[in-house]
């Protein structure tokens, strides 16, 4: 597939980030989009946005679908086959996924398995409900995104990531079995994984979102002591995030710097991953990592696995590498 022109692309998780970007993007190279997202409000706006720098002919529209409820994932393909008028989809970027269960010991039960759902589940809905739709095309790309955290199962010293982790690398192995699967038994579809590492994004305060809690600004101080039980809150101690006995009040804030600083202090932007991302699908490439920080890890842990939680040893390998222009690693990619 070397255009996107004239093709009809599914972007999950459209409404921010890395899918607002893939949608803007694709729809500006004259394909024809239909994006879904939990946050209906900004799906809508996201794709109007889209529209308007769109071609004439390329259609953007908007979906509400949880696609962690596969009867939400169905019932959106059937709504965009009916609005597009199509029996068929070209592209599938699996794209929508939140943070969170980073404790499989201290965090809720119910944290832990909302995180699985999307990012697991999600992708693999979407993908009994579009391959079908993929091979009816003849010339169809599933893009399913997992994560810098899908080749490393941790984000550094005193922050474990379990319930993200599982899932992205449950979405490599996942895409990765594909490759022989859909040569065998689907020769019109092929498939692509994503592995970002940092990038600039609102997806600290649309995790809290996707787990039902308000804005952090409206969030009551029980909900804080709820996100943010006893045993985090020290662990944020140690890694000096947070002062000794701060209050609900300064919580909030540090959540609040925290997703500003994790959108606006990233090597790489939304706009910036996304051009990466559609490049490596027009290159055929099956495996696109985003960012220097992706590449210099997954470099690092293939040449020594066995040292890949041993943090001194692993930051000291990175260290060694020189820096490329999108900057140096950091210990926290999503
Ligand atoms: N930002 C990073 O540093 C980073 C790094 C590695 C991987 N990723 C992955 O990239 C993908 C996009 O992330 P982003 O950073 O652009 O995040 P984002 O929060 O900006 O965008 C994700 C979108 O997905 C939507 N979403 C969440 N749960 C959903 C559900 N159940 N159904 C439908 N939509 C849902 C959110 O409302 C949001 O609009 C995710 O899979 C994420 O895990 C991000």
């Amino acid at each position: 597939m070397d255009s996107f022109t004239g093709k009809l692309a599914v972007v999950t998780g459209g409404g921010s980030g890395m899918g607002r970007e893939l949608v803007r993007q694709l729809a500006a190279q004259g394909c024809s989009v239909a994006a879904c997202d939990l946050n209906t409000g900004a799906v809508a706006q996201a794709a109007a946005m889209a529209q308007e720098g769109a071609p004439p002919g390329v259609r953007v529209t908007s979906h509400a679908c949880d696609v962690s409820d596969e009867a939400q994932v169905l019932r959106f393909r059937d709504e965009l086959l009916a609005e597009h008028a199509s029996d068929h989809v070209d592209l599938v970027f699996s794209n929508a996924g939140i943070g969170g269960g980073g404790s499989f010991i201290s965090d809720s039960r119910q944290e832990w398995e909302r995180t699985f759902a999307i990012d697991w589940w999600g992708v693999y809905y979407c993908a009994r409900a579009f391959v079908p739709l993929l091979m009816a095309s003849g010339d169809g790309v599933l893009v399913n995104t997992s994560s810098v955290n899908g080749l490393w199962a941790s984000l550094g010293p005193g922050m474990p990531n379990t319930a993200y982790s599982t899932a992205k690398f449950a979405v490599r192995g996942f895409s990765e079995a594909l490759i022989e699967d859909l040569r065998s038994n689907a020769p019109g579809v092929r498939v692509a994984v994503v592995l970002p590492g940092h990038v600039g994004t609102d997806i600290v305060s649309n995790s809290f979102r996707a787990r039902g809690l308000p804005e952090l600004e409206h969030m009551s101080d029980a909900q804080l002591e709820e996100l943010i039980p006893r045993d985090a809150r020290a662990r944020l101690i140690r890694a000096g995030l947070l002062a000794e006995g701060a209050s609900a009040g300064q919580l909030r804030q540090m959540l609040v710097r925290a997703n500003a600083d994790f959108r606006d202090k990233a090597p790489v932007s939304a706009a910036e991953a996304a051009t990466v991302i559609l490049d490596g699908v027009r290159s055929g490439a099956w495996r696109i990592l985003v960012g220097q920080d992706a590449k210099m890890i997954d470099a690092a842990v293939r040449a020594k696995p066995e040292a890949a939680y041993d943090y001194a040893e692993l930051f000291r390998a990175l260290a060694d590498k020189p820096a490329g222009p999108a900057g140096t690693p950091r210990a926290g990619p999503a």
